[in-house]
């Protein structure tokens, strides 16, 4: 499977959503983080905010729900032009249920895990999603330092799937930059979301080639 760089535009300038998204547009999905304020302690945007990007890129979006009751509000993202949908299994009432669900609407479905929550729950259910998604800080906030100590679980998904021969992507998600994504390429991660590093730069288009030429 080839690695997939998903910028996060969590931290981008959305006064100019439209040109960061166009800086990013070698790179392969649009991560768009969506936060409740009750899930995790900050509020960031909802369904308006991935028409809307839908709507200036040809790339897949990849949408991470951190929110409270996924099962009632998922759906509406993949409505919304979301190709892949991410909820937290924290939250889900039942995550199972709502994978298919998602599935069926024809999206990709996806499951998160935050630092604390062990991996061993979702490995029995892993058919049931496309997407893996170990968190590598605690949600909530870009900027934060990589954990390394997540990436256990990363390796211990990425054998159940390779154990199993199974096609799920597995996701790192937060203090990704060019020291850390090593540590998470060798750990078994495929996709790696990458925010404040691409869009803190002083051209995001020349770090998203620089992470394709160490993924390569
Ligand atoms: C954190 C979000 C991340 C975040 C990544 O809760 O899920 O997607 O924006 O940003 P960086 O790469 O700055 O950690
Ligand atoms: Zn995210």
């Amino acid at each position: 499977m080839n690695a997939k760089i998903s910028p996060s535009i969590l931290n981008s300038d959305i006064a100019h959503l439209a040109d960061e998204i166009e800086a990013i547009s070698a790179a392969d999905r649009v991560h768009v983080d969506v936060m409740d304020g009750h899930f995790v302690p900050n509020l960031s945007w909802g369904v308006p905010i991935v028409q809307a990007v839908a709507g200036v890129t040809e790339l897949p979006i990849d949408t991470h729900l951190m929110i409270e009751a996924p099962d009632r509000w998922a759906p509406d993202y993949v409505t919304a032009g979301s190709t892949v949908v991410t909820f937290h299994w924290e939250a889900a009432t039942a995550p199972i249920r709502l994978a298919r669900e998602l599935r069926n609407m024809g999206a990709k479905a996806g499951v998160a895990l935050r630092p604390g929550t062990p991996v061993e729950p979702i490995l029995d259910h892993l058919e049931e999603f496309d997407l893996v998604l170990i968190m590598t800080v605690e949600p909530g906030f870009g900027g934060q330092k990589f954990l390394p100590n997540t990436l256990g679980k990363v390796r211990a998904v990425k054998n159940a799937i390779r154990e199993r021969n199974l096609d799920v992507e597995v996701q790192v998600d937060g203090g990704v930059n060019r020291e850390t994504i090593h540590e998470a390429l060798a750990a078994g991660a495929d996709n790696f979301v990458i925010g404040s590093a691409l869009f803190s730069a002083e051209d995001p288009s020349v770090e998203v080639l620089a992470f394709r030429e160490i993924l390569s």
